[in-house]
């Protein structure tokens, strides 16, 4: 029922804005917008938000949407750099069972990466850097192989870019699924990644600046591990030799994810690396979420 009345005082905005909202049909959204208002109302009073604070806020976030297209995600950004989406992504997936501990999605993945067998490179030219086999194996929380598995990966290049963000490299560089074989297994081989600067050009660089933050990822490869009747799994292993492990700009990092990036030294081949790692998944819907660019 709407018990909203005439706004008598600033003290009476928030009882009736919920008042306004009470009668949402869906529980959910009932929930989530009462909890935003009164937690949004709060942090006005607290902070004693001025009006030309509201307005720089309201003309960040319409910056936000107007700094994002096909190829950039600007709020994908924003939410990063400011540690939500790390919060959502290990609230939702604890790793209580032993699953593997996801990391945020960031702005790069693309849902169209191309089918690979297991061995392929995912490396679509010739590229400058040091070559990576990576192989692992993925199994459920009862140590049992899952077999059939989609293991989506996508990665920056040895000079810290994505191949969108890149005219030197071909469409879908870097990126590619594979399918677990019968022992639940994946392999491919790469070209190790680079850290990376996250884009400065919009609003996020202009807050990185003021607030004295540095824009810096440390190397990785990003996984999103799928099945039906697992959850997904999306996450991102770090490379353990990697600048800016313990400062990660977006805070992606969880001590599990951290993997050994194994450099190769032997007379007779060149300096490779090699990374195992092995995913474990967890019963329950697959939902994927909805690609941040094209
Ligand atoms: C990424 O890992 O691809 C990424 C995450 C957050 C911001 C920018 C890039
Ligand atoms: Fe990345």
């Amino acid at each position: 029922m709407n018990t909203q009345q005439i706004i008598d005082g600033e003290a009476s905005v928030t009882p009736n804005t919920l008042a306004a909202m009470a009668a949402t049909a869906n529980p959910r959204l009932r929930e989530v917008m009462a909890a935003f208002v009164s937690h949004m109302h709060a942090f006005i009073r607290e902070v004693n938000l001025r009006e030309a604070e509201f307005d720089t806020a309201l003309r960040f976030i319409t910056a936000m949407g107007q700094q994002t297209n096909d190829t950039h995600n600007e709020v994908v950004l924003a939410a990063d750099v400011l540690g939500i989406s790390t919060l959502v992504a290990l609230r939702n997936n604890p790793e209580q069972q032993g699953q593997t501990a996801a990391a945020l999605l960031g702005p790069f993945w693309r849902a169209t990466a191309p089918e690979c067998r297991n061995g392929d490179s995912i490396a679509r030219c010739d590229m400058p850097g040091h070559a990576m086999m990576v192989s692992g194996q993925v199994r459920d929380v009862d140590g049992n192989p899952v077999v059939g598995a989609k293991v989506d990966v996508w990665q920056a290049s040895p000079v810290g870019l994505y191949e969108n963000q890149d005219d030197a490299q071909p469409d879908m560089n870097l990126r590619g699924y594979f399918i677990t074989d019968a022992e639940g297994r994946y392999s491919f081989r790469t070209v190790r990644p680079a850290g990376y600067p996250v884009p400065t050009h919009g609003v996020v660089g202009k807050l990185l600046a003021a607030q004295g933050r540095h824009c810096m990822r440390p190397a990785h490869v990003h996984f999103m591990v799928t099945k039906p009747d697992f959850k997904a799994l999306i996450t991102q292993v770090f490379a353990d030799d990697s600048e800016h492990l313990e400062t990660d700009v977006v805070l992606g990092v969880t001590k599990s994810l951290v993997g050994r990036f194994q450099r190769q030294e032997r007379a007779d081949e060149p300096v490779h690396y090699t990374l195992n790692y092995d995913f474990v998944l967890e019963r329950g819907d697959c939902c994927l979420p909805e690609a941040p660019i094209k």
